[in-house]
C-alpha cells in the first residue's frame, strides 16, 4: 500500500494505474475508521481495480463552534486497517496542502444543502462539496463511494456530480450498525456509557416508522410523529428533526405512495449530535410490501 500527503504523488500513482487500464475508485473519509468505512472500502475493492482512500479531517465543513479540534484522529490505526483491506493508496494530506491560504472558490450545494442538516449546519455542505470536488479532481476516480449513513450528504454529492457533469459514478452503500442498532459513527466515541445506552433510540424511532408503514400507515405526518414521540420519550435525547421525505429531493412527503420515501432523524444525545435514516416501504393493504410480486 502506498501512502502520501502529496497531491502530485497521488495524481502520479493514479495516472499510472489508469494507463494500465485499471478502474479507479475513491473512498473519501475523515479517518478514525470503523466497520462502516471499511464496508465502503470493500465495496470499492469489489467494483474497481485500484482503490484510493482519502483520510482528511476537512476544516471547511466544521462551523467554528463545532468539534473540528476534538474530532478523533488515529492515522496509524487507520493505515493498519486499510493495508489489511488491500487498499492501493492512502491520500492523507494536511490542511495546508489541500487549501491555498487565499483559497476562495467553493461549491454551492444549492437548496438540497440548505434543508435538514443544512438548517442546523448552514456552511456544512458547502465545505463537503468543495472538498469532495477537490478530491475528485485530484484522484479522477471512475467511482466514488459514500455511505447512506450520511444520507443527505450522499444525495448532495450525487446532485453535485450531475449538475457539474463530473465524470464519476457516485455509489451509495448501506448503513453498518452495532448489534443494538446504533449506526456506526466516529462521533459515537464522544458518548458517555449512559448516553451510549440511550443512543439506539434513533434506530428505534426509525424501526417504529418502518413497522407502522408495513402495517398500512401511509400518512407521513403520522409516521414522523411516531418517530418524534419515540425520541422524546428518551430523557437523554433532544430531537432536532424527524421526517419522512422523498428519497432524492428530500422534500417532506404527505404520503408514502408519493415516494420513494426515506425516514430521517437527528437528535442530540447528551452533547453529541447523531443522525440516522431508513428507507420506508409502504404496504398494499394485504400485508405485502409495495413492489412485492
Ligand atoms: P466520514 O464521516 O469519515 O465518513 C466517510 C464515509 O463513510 C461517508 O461516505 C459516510 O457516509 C460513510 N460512513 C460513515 N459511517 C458509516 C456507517 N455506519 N455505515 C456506512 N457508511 C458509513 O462523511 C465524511 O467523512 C466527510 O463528510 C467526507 C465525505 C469525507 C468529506 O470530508
Amino acid at each position: 500500500m502506498e501512502r502520501s500527503g502529496s497531491k502530485e504523488e497521488v495524481r502520479q500513482a493514479v495516472g499510472a494505474a489508469r494507463r494500465e487500464g485499471k478502474r479507479i475508485a475513491l473512498v473519501p473519509t475523515m479517518g478514525a475508521l470503523h466497520e462502516g468505512h471499511l464496508s465502503l472500502v470493500r465495496a470499492a475493492r469489489d467494483r474497481a481495480d485500484y482503490v484510493v482512500v482519502s483520510v482528511f479531517v476537512n476544516p471547511t465543513q466544521f462551523a467554528p463552534e463545532e468539534d473540528f479540534e476534538a474530532y478523533p484522529r488515529d492515522l496509524d490505526g487507520d493505515l493498519t486497517l486499510l493495508a489489511a483491506e488491500g487498499v492501493d493508496f492512502v491520500f492523507a494530506p494536511s490542511a495546508e496542502t489541500m487549501y491555498a491560504p487565499d483559497a476562495a472558490v467553493t461549491v454551492d450545494p444549492g437548496p438540497l444543502g440548505a434543508i435538514w442538516e443544512g438548517a442546523s449546519r448552514p456552511t456544512h455542505f458547502r465545505g463537503v462539496c468543495t472538498v469532495v470536488a477537490k478530491l475528485f479532481a485530484i484522484t479522477s476516480p471512475a467511482l466514488g463511494f459514500f455511505g447512506e449513513k450520511d444520507y443527505q450528504q450522499l444525495q448532495v454529492i450525487r446532485r453535485m456530480a450531475r449538475d457539474l457533469d463530473l465524470p464519476v459514478r457516485v455509489v451509495g452503500c448501506p448503513i453498518v450498525r452495532h448489534a443494538d442498532g446504533l449506526a456506526m459513527s466516529s462521533r459515537n466515541a464522544y458518548l458517555t456509557a449512559e448516553e451510549r445506552a440511550a443512543a439506539p433510540v434513533l434506530y428505534h424511532a426509525l424501526r417504529t416508522a418502518e413497522t407502522l408503514a408495513l402495517g398500512g400507515e401511509s400518512d407521513a405526518r403520522a409516521l414522523a410523529g411516531a418517530m418524534a414521540e419515540t425520541i422524546e420519550a428518551e430523557p437523554l435525547a433532544r430531537i432536532d428533526y424527524a421526517a419522512v421525505v422523498h428519497a432524492e429531493t428530500l422534500e417532506p412527503l404527505d404520503a408514502l405512495e408519493a415516494g420513494p420515501a426515506r425516514a430521517i432523524v437527528a437528535a442530540r444525545v447528551g452533547a453529541t449530535r447523531l443522525i440516522d435514516n431508513m428507507a420506508l416501504v409502504g404496504c398494499d393493504g394485504d400485508g405485502a410490501k409495495a413492489g412485492d410480486a
